[in-house]
């Protein structure tokens, strides 16, 4: 990818660099501090005459002190600047405060990733998600997701939510112009795209594969919704080779699902989606693959993110290159037909037929 062929840093931007990943825990921690203490906020209200750190503190009740090492750090970090004693919010400030996508991946960062973190070179040494035993003693996330506390579930739905939804509507016309009559939402999640599903199309079927905690928000939001008899719900283990899939779906849709897991399981899971399938059925992939993002930053957050899966989901998995991911299709026994980038903020969809 040609954002990464060449190191374009001078020495004196490449020493910077260095300092700030050294204190990359510190300038996260201040961030979060300065948004949720609502110092950037105070200061966006100020307006461009800014505010001077006295009248920071009467709109946050903060200590002289506390507001004090916060807002100096703040402006070596970039949120704020300082012009005559008056402090003024910076654009970058403006997003961590307001901006969707960053309040999406900075509180994931913090409620899910942060403090198991600390353990990233033991994950990689054990392939083993280490930083999970800060909730508790599960396999794997997903296991632990319906258990998780409050704040971290809040955080890794509001996360995963954020990128799946957005594509959601650009990935119905797609799906629908196969005309198909009954599909499998594997890892359907919270029931989110089967509910687009029932309401796009009033004849088509869908069933629900996850594992039992899932399942079980799936079907308490769909029977709300008033689609009860519309909806199939098959719990699986998916790790477990021996556990099938129902027959007979012409269509098989995986939205942010094969990521994870790791590359024979990718193999397994797409062999299974094989047996499953009728002859000319379809199999829609929609992925993040840190390869095809239109922008540097794109893909270094699913760089990022990967190590959250290796980490703190299962120890196997990751966002991928999609040069990988397709090897895994092919020997699976598929092809790809049709391959659509740039849906929603960062995902492809690719939809494959048997070879
Ligand atoms: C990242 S979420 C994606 C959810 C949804 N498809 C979306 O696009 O937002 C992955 C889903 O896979 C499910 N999953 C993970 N491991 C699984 C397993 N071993 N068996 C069955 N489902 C699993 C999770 O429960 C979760 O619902």
């Amino acid at each position: 990818m040609e954002f990464f062929k060449k190191d374009t840093k001078t020495a004196m931007e490449a020493i910077d660099m260095a300092q700030w990943i050294a204190f990359a825990p510190v300038v996260f921690q201040a961030s979060v501090a300065l948004r949720d203490l609502g110092i950037l906020e105070a200061v966006k209200e100020g307006g461009v005459d800014g505010l001077t750190l006295e009248e920071v503190l009467k709109k946050t009740k903060l200590s002289t002190y506390g507001a004090r090492v916060l807002m100096e750090a703040a402006l070596g970090i970039g949120l704020l600047i300082k012009n005559n004693d008056k402090y003024s919010i910076t654009n970058t400030g403006v997003f961590i405060l307001n901006d969707a996508m960053t309040r999406a991946n900075m509180d994931f960062t913090q409620d899910v990733c942060y403090a198991g973190m600390y353990t990233l070179k033991d994950s990689i040494q054990k392939a083993k998600p280490t930083g999970l035993e800060v909730f508790g003693g599960w396999k794997t996330v997903y296991e632990a997701l319906a258990h998780l506390p409050e704040q971290a579930q809040k955080s890794w739905f509001a996360f995963d939510h954020f990128y799946s939804d957005g594509s959601f509507p650009q990935a119905l016309p797609i799906i629908f112009k196969h005309k198909p009559k009954h599909i499998l939402d594997i890892g359907g999640n919270t029931g989110k795209f089967t509910l687009k599903c029932v309401n796009y199309d009033p004849e088509i079927k869908m069933t629900i594969l996850d594992l039992p905690g899932q399942l079980n928000m799936a079907k308490e939001n769909i029977s709300k919704a008033g689609f009860a008899d519309r909806v199939n719900y098959h719990e699986i283990n998916i790790l477990d080779d021996s556990q099938k899939f129902p027959k007979g779906a012409d269509a098989i849709w995986m939205s942010q699902f094969l990521d994870c897991f790791g590359e024979d399981e990718i193999v397994s899971i797409l062999k299974r989606c094989h047996e499953a399938l009728n002859p000319d059925g379809k199999v829609f992939i929609m992925e993040t693959f840190w390869d095809r993002q239109r922008f540097k930053t794109g893909a270094f957050s699913l760089q990022m993110t990967s190590l959250y899966f290796t980490n703190i989901a299962n120890g196997n998995s990751q966002m991928y290159d999609s040069q990988v991911f397709n090897r895994l299709i092919d020997k699976a026994g598929f092809k790809i037909q049709e391959e659509t980038d740039n849906i929603g903020i960062s995902h492809t969809i690719q939809v494959c037929a048997k070879k």
